[in-house]
């Protein structure tokens, strides 16, 4: 209340009836002339406002970025729900509607109970390729890119190069290979038939050719290989059993029989890749980090020249050696 009005109301209250009646009035129209200023002011800032602010939808925003996979490149996984990507997100013009409201507060909670996220949208970016997921089949990892880069390496100066992917999973290490080196013949084997069956619908889509082929490590190879292959390359599984319990769910979504595994596995794919690897060849593997020594050491026994490749995060992870 402004001193002028006080002032008046109290003169008022000492006036005649009328006169205060009539001061009670002029105090009811000021208020809502100044009611009315707010309004408008109010009207014209939001307008005014409204261009920067209506992009932005804090909710779609905020559900999308508690979707993203922990420690995954992409933030914002959870836009396959909306049908957008990232920078769509930020440049939305509407809001969601009832439909993706309630897919994405169901894809929310399905990440909340450990759905990992691969799940949800049906695919995983691995190198250059987007591979098709599916549960029941290792989702491929960021870190094996590194193995595949190693790969590479390996048969930089090999023209067309016999390559093999020993445990394929999705088809990520073969597809990968295969599209980086249209020259290779790239073959792949697992001991899953999910996993075959996935990775040969990845090859089909991607339209990359590889002989994926199902059965225990390097068995199914075709006869005519043995001595003819330049490159063997696996991620096996190599979780030890007494980790395995304390796997965030996201990681237990997978099939334990792609995760849990030794060192005995090494041993067995050494002894095969020496009998099917030309000399010279190389085998390269990826590894638990505190794996590094144990399985270098099991490489010597029949490879030279074995080294141990750290990931980016400066772990132990790719243990690579060449056939005399
Ligand atoms: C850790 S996953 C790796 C999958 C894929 N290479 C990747 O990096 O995304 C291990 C894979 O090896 C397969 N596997 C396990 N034991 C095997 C064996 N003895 N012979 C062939 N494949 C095997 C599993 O089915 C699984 O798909």
């Amino acid at each position: 209340m402004s001193g002028t009005t006080a002032l008046e109301l109290a003169a008022a209250g000492r006036a005649a009836p009328r006169e205060r009646a009539a001061a009670l009035r002029r105090l009811a129209r000021r208020r809502t002339a100044l009611f009315g200023a707010v309004v408008v002011a109010l009207t014209v800032a939001v307008a005014l406002a409204a261009p920067w602010v209506a992009p932005f939808d804090p909710y779609a925003q905020d559900l999308a970025h508690r979707l993203r996979p922990p420690g995954w490149r992409d933030p914002a996984g959870g836009l396959h729900v909306l049908g957008t990507d990232r920078a769509g997100l930020y440049a939305r013009q509407d809001r969601l509607d009832a439909r993706q409201a309630r897919e994405l507060g169901r894809a929310l909670c399905q990440r909340c109970a450990g759905v990992p996220i691969q799940h949800l949208t049906g695919e995983q970016a691995f190198r250059r390729l987007t591979l098709e997921v599916r549960p029941g089949v290792f989702i491929p990892r960021p870190e094996t890119e590194i193995l595949v880069e190693v790969a590479l390496a390996a048969v930089r100066d090999v023209e067309a190069p016999v390559v093999v992917d020993v445990g394929t999973g999705t088809g990520a290490i073969a597809l990968a290979i295969k599209d980086e080196r249209p020259d290779a013949t790239v073959l792949a084997t697992d001991v899953a038939p999910e996993a075959v069956e996935l990775a040969r619908a990845n090859a089909a889509r991607l339209g990359l050719e590889v002989d994926v082929r199902e059965g225990d490590l390097l068995g199914p190879l075709p006869e005519e290989l043995r001595g003819w292959v330049d490159l063997v390359v696996s991620n096996p599984p190599y979780v030890p059993p007494e980790e395995y319990e304390d796997l965030p769910p996201e990681v237990k979504a997978d099939p334990p029989e792609a995760l849990l595994g030794g060192t005995e596995v090494y041993e067995r794919l050494a002894a095969e890749a020496e009998r099917w690897l030309r000399d010279g060849g190389a085998l390269a593997v990826e590894i638990h980090a505190e794996a590094g020594e144990t399985v270098a050491g099991i490489l010597r026994r029949a490879f030279m020249d074995v080294r141990v490749r750290q990931d980016l995060a400066g772990r132990d992870r790719v243990v690579l050696g060449w056939r005399p």
